[in-house]
């Protein structure tokens, strides 16, 4: 189910991926790149699918492009060529006004876990919530529901800053999980902790793809591409030089 070899406007319009429907794929890059600086390139002619519930890493030396590929699919980026389609939505052209509800649908975590130090866990989860209009009742239910799947419930009066770093990034987990994201977009997640917390990190993360969330994973971090043998897309110098199917168990 990879998108090679599309033309990039036509594809967009209708596209065709090989063995799926269109309405299958969380995302869709068709021949982007992203250029910061003229002659530059962080991303070069990148083509890729991510199906509904698909979990996959994103592997490759500092300044591959990770980050840059996330951000595209975030919309924090826009392409410098190439179209993205994101949950159906033409991610490169989405105008200003449509990218809250786009990105309502995404959950992100990153490395250093950007949580709230003057507010309580419960407030941190339930934020975004909060941004919706949720009911007070309604969201406080919710964010104890999405704490216990990180089992930190016991936690949620608590400020930020006294959890351990494992217990802060699960925090932010429960942060980006709020509104049931249809992707879940992990930047560097396990950076900061030693390895049994990265374990346990992953296997949460992990976790909410078989729940039916895409999850993209960017990582340096070999010891968890071994352990967990999912797709792993590998970046350099902004290409794609491998795009390895899962391997693992379960898979
Ligand atoms: N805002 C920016 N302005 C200019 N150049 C940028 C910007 N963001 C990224 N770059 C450049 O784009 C390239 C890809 O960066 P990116 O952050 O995507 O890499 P990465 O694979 O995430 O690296 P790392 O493993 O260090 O996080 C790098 O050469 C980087 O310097
Ligand atoms: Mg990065």
């Amino acid at each position: 189910m990879r998108p090679g070899g599309h033309r990039s406007s036509s594809a967009v319009r209708a596209p065709a991926p090989v063995g799926g429907s269109a309405g299958e794929a969380a995302a869709q890059f068709f021949h982007v790149s992203k250029s910061y600086v003229a002659g530059t390139y962080a991303l070069r002619d990148v083509s890729l699918e991510f199906g509904r519930g698909e979990f996959a890493f994103l592997t490759g030396p500092s300044g591959a492009g990770k980050t840059t590929l996330m951000r595209l699919t975030f919309a924090a980026e826009r392409p410098s060529e190439g179209q993205i389609v994101v949950l159906g939505r033409n991610a490169s052209r989405l105008s200003p006004r449509s990218v809250p509800a786009l990105r309502r649908r995404i959950g992100v975590v990153f490395q250093d876990f950007k949580l709230l130090a003057r507010r309580t866990v419960e407030e941190n989860v339930g934020l975004a919530l909060d941004v919706v209009g949720t009911p007070r009742r309604v969201a406080r239910q919710r964010v104890f529901e999405v704490l216990k799947q990180v089992g930190l419930q016991h936690r949620r009066y608590q400020n930020p800053l006294s959890l351990s770093g494992g217990e802060q990034q699960r925090v932010a987990i429960a942060r980006a999980l709020i509104n049931e994201p249809d992707i879940l977009l992990a930047d560097e997640p396990t950076g900061n902790l030693d390895p049994d917390l990265t374990i346990e990190i992953m296997d949460l993360i992990a976790a909410t793809a078989t729940r039916g969330t895409t999850v993209l994973v960017a990582t340096h971090d070999q010891s968890i591409l071994d352990r967990f043998r999912k797709r792993t897309i590998r970046l350099e110098g902004g290409r794609v030089v491998e795009d390895r199917a899962a391997t693992g168990a379960g898979s």
